[in-house]
């Protein structure tokens, strides 16, 4: 079994890496989604969620280059075109929404699917000792669900 010079298995490295540019992707249709709310935003709560949508673009952003960064770090190059950020895309692409709860409908839609691809990355970094890809997916996950679970109380939802 082949080691890398960060001491994981060459091939499992590779695979992960992949798997995180397809999350690297989807993350950046995220923020465009998270923008496009931000913007386009109407209505009696105009304020509250243009703020909100600004704090959480803001956090998707430094998580885009972290995203980025450990791709790196495992030895390939980050996606970085939105060429190929559309051919990935997993999370819905939003358009022309306006409607509060529209807006916070795409949130969770687009929270959820970034939650599907995070899990099969954490299998994965699991099985390849894989530790910094792990605590960063596990990190991702538990805030990411903490999000969910604020939009949905907002939409007077449950989980
Ligand atoms: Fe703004």
């Amino acid at each position: 079994m082949a080691l890398n010079s960060i001491g994981l298995n060459t091939e499992k490295t590779k695979e992960l890496a992949n798997d995180l540019n397809t999350l690297l992707a989807n993350f950046q249709i995220y923020y465009q989604n998270l923008r496009g709310i931000h913007w386009n935003i109407k209505g009696k709560r105009f304020f509250d969620l243009h703020v909100k949508f600004e704090e959480l673009y803001t956090d998707a952003n430094v998580k885009v280059d972290e995203i980025a960064e450990r791709i790196l770090t495992l030895g390939v190059t980050p996606l970085h075109t939105f060429e190929d950020y559309t051919n990935a895309a997993k999370v819905p692409v939003g358009k022309n929404i306006s409607q509060d709860e529209k807006a916070v409908n795409l949130i969770v839609e687009s929270l959820t699917e970034l939650l599907k691809i995070e899990r099969a990355i954490l299998d994965k970094s699991d099985d390849a000792d894989d530790e910094g890809t792990n605590s960063m997916m596990s990190d991702f996950i538990t805030e990411q669900e903490k999000t969910v679970w604020m939009m949905k109380a907002w939409l007077g939802e449950t989980v």
